[in-house]
């Protein structure tokens, strides 16, 4: 006879949105037998790797007594639990041996699992799928393929940058998504400078579950702009969208050059967020191509952001009151209600009523 525990409950991140694709960490951070761990949305994972190269993603808790199974070893097909052995299979989880049984048992071994995630590997990151928990009907029987970073050429370069934010993945989201706060966090001679400060005009649209900067002409104070313009003697497009649950993509043309990149936000706990910018572009001349000289810069910009919000968040610890206001939080705004309406959605079974009914101009001065 098998009798269960219950577990203790876990309500999971209230602020994350379930039934996505989250990146859980670097495909780097995976080699051969070994097994790493993460945390996506307040659950902990192992990862690893089987024989063929493909990664995998279980819960990292043994179903027999809760050891974290990363404690365990992995031998390219099954993952065995440090304790008292069970083993399970990688990619399944299904129970496939535990060694105290005696022959005559009559446990079914195999309607044993341990939590198995669906895992895809893009980019350079482990992607892991992390179902609704209710279980909705539909939601979750084959979850769409992991997001990937639009490239339009062979020939590439790709850099990865992270960096942990003290704070739940709404104030990371709408962080990434503030256009208000560049002059005074990113201050820089290359950047812009707090006088630079002037009006802006851009046109919003909806895209499906999130919205987008419509193609325009960059900001002409910019020096990395100005110096593209002069290199391909072309304008300079940009595009920039947000898609729920968590994504900025940003795409960058000049004449044939192209830059492609995209943040993600991902809920780690609901106290702690990851933010996980991914760029790659085709070879310029000179120094713009410089994988070296991107991350100087890449790193310092998200430093900012990141110092920034270890500061919000003591504020935030004592719930004050906030505010948003018109038009430089309106992709805030934009944001909950996306948010909001695709709780609803699901909840009633039918296709997302998209809070924008058509293209918007917004105006802030920054
Ligand atoms: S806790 Fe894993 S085998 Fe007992
Ligand atoms: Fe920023």
């Amino acid at each position: 006879m098998s009798s269960l525990i219950p577990p203790a409950d876990s309500p999971g991140d209230p602020n994350a949105l379930y039934g996505f694709w989250y990146p859980a960490l670097r495909s780097e951070r995976i080699r051969e037998r070994g097994l790493a761990t993460a945390m996506l949305l307040e659950i902990p994972l192992v990862l690893g790797r089987d024989a063929a190269g493909r990664a995998f993603a279980l819960r990292d808790a043994c179903p027999h007594r809760g050891m974290p199974l990363s404690y365990g070893w992995f031998d390219g097909s099954a993952v065995e639990c440090s304790y008292h052995g069970w083993k399970f299979d990688a990619h399944t989880g299904q129970c496939r041996e535990i060694p105290s049984l005696t022959a005559d048992s009559k446990l079914r071994v195999d309607r044993i699992f341990a939590g198995s995630f669906p895992c895809e590997e893009r980019d350079g990151y482990v992607w892991v799928y992390i179902p609704d928990p209710a279980g909705r009907p539909g939601s979750d029987d084959s979850p769409p393929p992991a997001p990937e970073l639009p490239k339009f050429g062979q020939r590439y370069r790709i850099t990865h940058l992270e960096a942990d934010l003290p704070c739940s993945v709404d104030h990371g989201i709408i962080g990434l998504m503030d256009p208000a706060h560049g002059p005074f966090v990113h201050q820089s001679w290359w950047w812009r400078k707090r006088h630079s400060i002037h009006e802006k005009q851009k046109q919003f649209e909806p895209i499906p579950n999130g919205f987008r900067m419509s193609t325009h002409e960059p900001s002409a104070n910019s020096a990395p702009y100005r110096l593209l313009r002069r290199l391909y003697g072309q304008p300079v497009t940009t595009t920039i969208d947000f898609v729920l649950p968590n994504m900025r993509f940003e795409v960058i043309r000049c004449d044939e050059a192209w830059f492609s990149s995209r943040a993600t936000v991902t809920p780690v706990r609901r106290d702690l967020c990851r933010i996980d910018f991914v760029a790659a572009w085709n070879v310029l001349p000179w120094m713009l191509g410089q994988v070296s000289l991107l991350r100087f810069f890449g790193k310092r910009f998200i430093r900012q952001d990141q110092e920034t919000m270890i500061r919000q968040a003591e504020g935030l610890k004592h719930n004050p009151q906030l505010l948003l206001i018109d038009d430089a939080d309106r992709p805030a705004k934009w944001y909950f209600a996306l948010k909001a309406a695709l709780l609803e959605s699901r909840r009633a079974g039918q296709p997302l009523k998209h809070p924008i009914e058509g293209p918007v101009t917004l105006r802030w001065r920054s």
